[in-house]
């Protein structure tokens, strides 16, 4: 019963995780999330295509079941994720007129954030800048539709459904100075300079055991977007093994956790989340991405996660 994430965290800093139904199947996977974490993600639970298969019907049953677990422990939830082309039920991608995807959207916007008062941080908008070249915003999502300016029409709708909800833009291969990081930086700039009510972003950081935390320059990007007034997150951390778990392998993966937090309290981040909790509960279990292993054990991971938490 050593220290524990959550009671290693300086003031202001939470620890978080990623959580499935295996909170309600698991009793070990519960405790270990109560004990070791201050934030929860529903993985899965609050996306379009749980939530809102068929247009007009809303499913609430797990994220439901998940936020009144959090709220019994204390643990605080980030909603995720209301507009991502990846969770975008089938008969979003019929609507052919701007119009009514923008009431669609809206309509979404509203059911998720009102059916969840007690649930202050959102990620509104995901993935919506594309890999492609320049960076330009993703030409497959069925969000498009709506216009160019559909990201602000989101956050707009966000923030009129709860005037105190603090709301986040996330994205992926963007936790270091990089061509996409930079479109980024551009497109909040920009919306924030049009008076969008937009007030943090999250950086996933999904990364491998090889990644290097100084030369990606990490803190240096978190600044900046913390220099533009808003709130960084780190929403989805986890380091994958190239092969085996040998001893050196988890030293790499330990290392690269210790280095990511570093950087983001650095920055002065406030959410520091994996994604998910135990190797098993991992969307990539094949590669022992989190610091607690198959059956909840620490990994030399925790140990490094705490290190940096305590540290300067
Ligand atoms: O629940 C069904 C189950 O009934 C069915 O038998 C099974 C068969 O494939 O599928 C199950 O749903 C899967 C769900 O995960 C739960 O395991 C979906 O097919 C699968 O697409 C879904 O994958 C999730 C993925 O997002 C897509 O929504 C991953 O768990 C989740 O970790 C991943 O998370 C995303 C973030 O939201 C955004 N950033 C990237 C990140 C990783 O892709």
């Amino acid at each position: 019963n050593g220290p524990t994430l959550k009671g290693s965290a300086p003031p202001g800093l939470r620890v978080g995780a990623a959580v499935s139904a295996a909170l309600f199947e698991d009793p070990a996977y519960a405790a270990l999330v109560a004990r070791e974490f201050s934030s929860v993600t529903p993985e899965n639970a609050m996306k379009w295509q749980a939530t809102e298969a068929n247009e007009g019907t809303f499913v609430y049953g797990l994220a439901d079941a998940i936020v009144t677990w959090a709220t019994r422990h204390g643990i605080a939830v980030r909603g995720h994720t209301l507009i991502w082309h990846d969770s975008a039920p089938g008969w979003l991608y019929q609507i052919r007129d701007a119009a009514r995807m923008r009431q669609v959207m809206g309509a979404h916007i509203r059911a998720l954030m009102t059916h969840y008062p007690q649930v202050t941080t959102w990620d509104v908008v995901n993935e919506a800048v594309s890999d492609a070249p320049g960076h330009p915003l993703r030409a497959n999502s069925p969000f498009a539709v709506a216009g160019p300016d559909y990201i602000a029409h989101a956050f707009r709708e966000a923030h009129a459904a709860n005037p105190q909800a603090r709301l986040y833009y996330n994205d992926y291969s963007a936790d270091g100075i990089n061509g996409k990081s930079d479109a980024i930086y551009a497109l909040l700039r920009d919306l924030l300079a049009q008076g969008v009510p937009i007030h943090g972003v999250g950086f996933q950081a999904h990364l491998d055991e090889t990644y290097d935390v100084t030369a990606s320059r990490v803190t240096e990007n978190l600044r900046r977007f913390r220099a533009l007034g808003l709130d960084v997150h780190l929403t989805e951390v986890d380091v994958t093994l190239r092969g085996p778990p040998t001893p050196d392998a988890l030293k790499r993966q330990a290392r690269v956790y210790h280095d990511l937090l570093t950087a983001c309290r650095a920055a002065g981040c406030s959410n520091f989340t994996l994604w998910g909790v135990t190797d098993l509960s991992s969307w990539r279990a094949a590669a022992y991405p989190l610091p607690f292993d198959d059956d909840g054990r620490p990994k030399p991971a925790h140990a490094a996660l705490i290190a940096a938490l305590r540290g300067p």
